[in-house]
Order: C-alpha cells, then sequence, then structure tokens
C-alpha cells in the first residue's frame, strides 16, 4: 500500500493569510494513533468550513487537514479492536479540528473513535448523512425520548435547508411527525416538501411578533440549528410540556429569551452536542438510520465533489448559500 495520499492543506505562511490547496502527504506526517483508515468518503459540515479558513475556535494548528467527517476500510488497527478490510465510520471527537480530518485519503485517529458501519448503510450512504445525520438523529431521538408524538402536533425546524436541518426534516417525516420547515430560501419549497414538509415558512413569518414575551403555542417540538432569535421565537412559541432541542449557532450564538415558556408552559430545552456524545447513543441513532429512520431521498440531498470541488462548497456554506449537502469523494479525488 502507498504510503502517501491526497489531501487539502490548510496553510498559514504568513500569520494572517490562510491558503488552501491539494497536496501529496505522508502518512509519516499524520498524527498517532491505533487505527490507520483509508477513506473513501467524506463530507462538509459547518465546523469544516470555519476550520478550512482559520477560526481559531475549530483549529489553532495549521498546516492542517480539515474534515471531522470520514468512512472507509481499516488499513491496520494496533490495538486489535478493527481488522484489516473492515468497514468503519469515524465521526466528531477531535476528527477535523486539531487530529488530521476525512478531507484525505488517509487518516489516523484512537480506536475508540470509530464505529463499525452499521449493516443497511454503505460508506457512501454513511458519508451522505455524516455529522450531520448524526446530529439530525440526536435531536430527533430526543424528542421521541421526552414524550413527544407525531400526533401531539406540528414540529418545526430551522434552518431547515442545511445539512442538520434537511436530515432533521426528512428523519422526522420519516417517523411520522408533521414538520414545519422554516427557510430563508423559500424557492427550495418544493425541495423541502419533496423531503417530507407539510409546511414551509420563511425566516420573517416565523419571527413576526418575536418581540412579545411569549407566542401562541403552536409547535409540539422544535429541531433548532440556528440559535439567536429564532431559536427564542421558536421557544416563545412551543406548547406546553413541548421539546426543543438546540445544536447551532449559524444565526447567532445569543439566545434573548425569558423563562416564562419554561415557567408557564413547562418548555424544555435540550443541548445537542454529536461531538462529545457517549458511545451508547451513538450506535443507538446510526443503528436506526441504517433501520427505521433509513432515508430513500439521501441521493438527492447531496452534490457529490471531490477535493477539487470543496472550495467552491466551503464558500458557499460559510455564506449560508448551500443548497445541498456536500458528499465528498475520496476515491476519485
Ligand atoms: N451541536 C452539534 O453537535 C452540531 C453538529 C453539527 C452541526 N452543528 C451546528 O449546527 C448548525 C448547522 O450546521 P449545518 O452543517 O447544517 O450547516 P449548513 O448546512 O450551513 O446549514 C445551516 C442553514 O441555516 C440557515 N441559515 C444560515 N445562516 C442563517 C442566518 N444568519 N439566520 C438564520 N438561518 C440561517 C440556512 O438554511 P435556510 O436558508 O433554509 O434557512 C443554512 O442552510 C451550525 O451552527 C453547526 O455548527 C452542531
Amino acid at each position: 500500500m502507498s504510503r502517501e495520499f491526497k489531501a487539502l492543506l490548510v496553510e498559514q505562511p504568513e500569520k494572517k493569510v490562510f491558503t488552501r490547496s491539494i497536496v501529496t502527504r505522508s502518512v509519516a506526517d499524520l498524527p498517532e494513533g491505533e487505527l490507520l483508515v483509508k477513506v473513501h468518503y467524506s463530507s462538509l459540515n459547518f465546523k469544516d468550513a470555519l476550520s478550512a479558513v482559520g477560526n481559531p475556535g475549530v483549529t489553532r494548528n495549521f498546516p492542517h487537514t480539515p474534515g471531522i467527517d470520514a468512512a472507509g476500510e481499516v488499513i491496520e488497527c494496533s490495538d486489535g479492536s478493527f481488522q484489516p478490510g473492515e468497514k468503519v465510520i469515524v465521526t466528531s471527537y477531535d476528527l477535523g479540528m486539531e487530529t488530521d480530518g476525512g478531507f484525505g485519503q488517509m487518516i489516523r485517529v484512537p480506536s475508540q473513535w470509530a464505529l463499525p458501519l452499521p449493516e443497511g448503510l454503505s460508506l457512501k450512504e454513511s458519508m451522505m448523512l455524516g455529522t450531520a445525520g448524526l446530529t439530525a438523529a440526536l435531536s430527533v431521538q430526543e424528542l421521541v425520548d421526552n414524550g413527544v408524538k407525531p400526533e401531539d402536533g406540528p414540529v418545526l425546524v430551522t434552518g431547515a435547508t442545511g445539512g442538520v436541518g434537511s436530515l432533521s426534516l426528512a428523519i422526522l417525516a420519516k417517523a411520522g411527525y408533521q414538520v414545519t420547515a422554516v427557510t430563508g430560501k423559500l424557492e427550495e419549497t418544493a425541495y423541502l416538501e419533496g423531503l417530507g414538509a407539510e409546511r414551509v415558512i420563511s425566516r420573517e413569518t416565523l419571527m413576526q411578533g418575536s418581540e412579545r414575551p411569549m407566542l401562541k403555542p403552536t409547535w409540539a417540538g422544535v429541531v433548532d440549528c440556528v440559535g439567536g432569535e429564532m431559536l427564542s421565537t421558536a421557544i416563545k412559541s412551543t406548547r406546553n410540556w413541548g421539546v426543543v432541542t438546540c445544536c447551532g449557532l449559524v444565526g447567532s450564538p445569543e439566545l434573548p429569551v425569558n423563562v416564562f415558556p419554561f415557567i408557564l408552559r413547562g418548555v424544555r430545552l435540550i443541548g445537542i452536542d454529536s461531538a462529545e456524545c457517549p458511545a451508547a447513543p451513538r450506535v443507538k441513532v446510526w443503528q436506526k438510520l441504517a433501520t427505521e429512520w433509513k432515508l430513500d431521498n439521501l441521493a438527492s440531498m447531496v452534490d457529490e465533489v471531490t477535493l477539487d470541488g470543496l472550495e467552491e462548497k466551503i464558500q458557499k456554506m460559510l455564506k449560508g448559500g448551500l443548497k445541498r449537502r456536500a458528499l465528498v469523494n475520496l476515491l476519485e479525488s
């Protein structure tokens, strides 16, 4: 096996400017770890876009290969947890942050970061889902575990055309929930309806009256990917004993809300952290994504690119203008 491979490398040649290029790297340059994996597919997440432009909240040490997602086959495993040739998914923990990630054809990681690919999913399908799918599934699982049932009323998904949003919408629809999708791209209404949205509304429609302390109780549950005013508006319009999950900050990291929804309606706000999520819930939701929540329309939710096509997707994602998740094919890069 060749010990050289292609990777996207982010560098900071002069102290301020970050550059991105496709280079040949060597396995010897990879960090320590028990597990060496030949990456077949990865996918682009918001954190990757931030890492690629040198955001210090994600990555501080350069040169660096981003990519918080990777799926591929085991080449070597020094502690015997996996056999050569076994198919694995590696997401989150420190992958792609300070540890060279899935935008390279090889990764070396601690073996406990990997999961065996669940039966029923291909490596390609697992990365069509990626961390966005894991996060969406963890969010939906929180609604289920906290008693939100399909017959309780509509569930709101914010940032609906985004990775986490579109997958949350599709999983909720598959699980029988009536989903209202809120989007800044109303021209994508037909796409969102195709994923299972019963209603598609604009950000402005959702935000009407958002300055008021409480709003009409509407949502049985909310999967929020945006944060800020949109999350606070969603909380204020959640029904009694409704459940709101919070995973993202594309709108804002602030949460300008009062206590009324919590003390007068018993609304529950639940944080989602896929990166450090313990193994048991992680395995449970991947299993569901391979079976009862397996999505037939996954291929329509992604655009496949090689490493060369990533730059354009990164720039669009940073501007909130990416329309489909980017699946990264490392085999053909
Ligand atoms: N906590 C975790 O474990 C975890 C895991 C994965 C991701 N995340 C976070 O979740 C968020 C979404 O990630 P993603 O990968 O789905 O990103 P994404 O694909 O870029 O999607 C974000 C979507 O949010 C909407 N949006 C963008 N800018 C906005 C703004 N200023 N105001 C309101 N809506 C805006 C857009 O959808 P519309 O145009 O349809 O509104 C956009 O497509 C990010 O903050 C990410 O860091 C967290």
